[in-house]
């Protein structure tokens, strides 16, 4: 059965202590509105409707980069979750379907357990759950086993607050009944707020059908409401994201220590060792290595590459069998191609390493294509930065840079060239030809005993 979806998202989030709304603080680097989204997504939602109101623009901008695919509209002023809901009546007036309601700080919630509570047949679904610890949760109160009420933790009795069966926040209705029972809501409790919580009362007044289901796994309920709980819920889903990867087939050594993004993809029987951090859109394929110390950003990772320890690789792309680290700074731009390998202190941006190239030690390659099996000695630089434009360094296949060259962009190299160790390479050098750019080493006979002489005298 089809069901729409509304997700508050209004609210301060004042425990928070920020200037940011509660919904857009980050859990493995996605704000904790992205989840629920992609929770009601995944759920199936025909139509998703995000409630917004506390630094509207700053949620609205969040919900185009990132492309979500929602409607919005505007709480002006927060006046409690039930007056939240009454927002987007106009936006469902001519639907009589079911409607979910998600709350914004719930960012652990299953697209199973939203399935669920919609195939239920009942005019109100509440998802419930036992915890140990309910304080701050709104209680629920039954009789026998039947549902009565929901009272919020700053309205219940000494005797309330001993119920440990809490009010998950997310419930599905039927629509039609859901914006008539709304309408009678009052404020007259503690926080003077439109609860939607008493909606469960009115519905029962009514004689209307109130199910309330426990979930089994109340970590998927659990609301953040500061910064604490934001890291206990990316512990949390860090432990999923990681134990989907290696019932994938990825070995992830010391997994406490990884940081694993939700949308980082990894191919089988890659091994990982922590601490690493792999963000954003990275993909890694299958049989690869990404060693310890190691940060991964956005960038794509072939089947049987490498990333050694101590590395940082951001937009780059290793492709098969390419290698890098330990300790190289891949940034933007990079490709290294199979068989081409970056080594300690090397750092590269829109570098392009073809096949079997090499720069093994402290370089660093800006702009610039390294041809076939080129190999790059130790200390070399592009230097590609007039301090007004960027200019490129293009060197040949089967080049032999020697230690300590210097490219001064636009330069070109032909294939089979070798560069002097030592040369600053102003000009191109054509294929199969040595340029060697250093002035001409002097041998002073016996200058050296003299020098020494004069330097004693001058000691005081
Ligand atoms: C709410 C429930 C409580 C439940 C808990 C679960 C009510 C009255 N209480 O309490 O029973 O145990 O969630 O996590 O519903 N919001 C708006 N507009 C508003 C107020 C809130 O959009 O005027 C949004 C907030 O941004 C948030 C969500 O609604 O995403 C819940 O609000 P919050 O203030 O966190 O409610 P809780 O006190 O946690
Ligand atoms: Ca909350």
């Amino acid at each position: 059965m089809g069901f729409k979806v509304i997700i508050l998202a209004a609210g301060k989030g004042t425990r928070f202590k920020s200037e940011l709304p509660k919904v857009l603080h980050k859990i493995l680097g996605k704000p904790m509105l992205w989840y629920v989204v992609k929770s009601a997504e995944e759920a199936g939602a025909e139509e998703i409707i995000v409630v917004i109101g506390h630094k509207k623009d700053l949620v609205e901008e969040f919900i185009e980069r990132e492309n979500l695919n929602v409607k919005t509209v505007v709480q002006e002023e927060q006046l409690g979750t039930g007056h939240a809901v009454l927002c987007a009546e106009e936006r469902l007036k001519d639907y009589s379907g079911k409607v979910v309601i998600l709350n914004g700080d719930t960012p652990l919630v299953k697209p199973e357990d939203i399935k669920n509570l919609t195939s239920i047949d009942s005019d109100m679904v509440v998802l419930t759950g036992e915890t140990e610890n309910p304080h701050g949760y709104g209680r629920v109160v039954r009789k026998g086993g039947e549902v009565l009420k929901i009272v919020e933790e700053k309205d219940a009795t000494d005797e309330e607050k001993k119920i440990r069966e809490i009010n998950s926040g997310i419930y599905a209705f039927k629509a039609k009944l859901l914006f008539e029972a709304l309408k009678s809501l009052k404020n007259d409790n503690a926080q003077d707020e439109y609860y939607l919580t008493d909606v469960l009362k009115i519905f029962k007044e009514k004689d209307l059908k109130v199910t309330a289901i426990k979930t089994e796994d109340f970590n998927s309920i659990m609301g953040v409401n500061n910064r604490y709980e934001l890291s206990v819920a990316e512990r949390i889903l860090s432990e999923r994201i990681l134990k989907n990867h290696q019932l994938n087939g990825v070995t992830i050594h010391n997994p406490e220590s990884c940081y694993i993004e939700p949308e980082v993809r990894i191919g089988k029987d890659t091994e990982i060792f922590g601490p690493v951090y792999i963000k954003g859109k990275t993909f890694i394929g299958e049989r690869c290595t990404i060693g310890a110390f190691t940060e991964i950003v956005d960038s794509t990772i072939e089947d049987d590459a490498e990333v050694k320890t101590h590395c940082h690789v951001e937009k780059a792309h290793l492709k098969k069998g390419a290698s890098a680290g330990p300790f190289s700074r891949l940034r933007e731009g990079t490709v290294i191609e199979t068989g081409a390998k970056t080594g300690s202190f090397v750092e590269t941006k829109k570098a392009h390493l073809k096949k079997g190239a090499k720069a093994n030690h402290l370089t660093y390659l800006g702009d610039c294509t390294i041809g076939e099996n080129t190999n790059i000695g130790a200390g070399t630089i592009t230097c590609n930065y007039d301090g007004y434009n960027k200019w490129r360094t293009e060197i040949g296949k089967n080049v032999f840079v020697g230690s300590n060259t210097l490219f001064i962009a636009p330069v070109n190299v032909g294939d089979n060239a070798i560069t002097a160790a030592g040369s600053v390479i102003t000009k191109d050098v054509p294929e199969n030809t040595l340029a060697i750019a250093r002035a001409k080493q002097v041998n002073l006979e016996g200058r050296a005993e003299k020098i020494r002489e004069r330097n004693k005298r001058k000691k005081k």
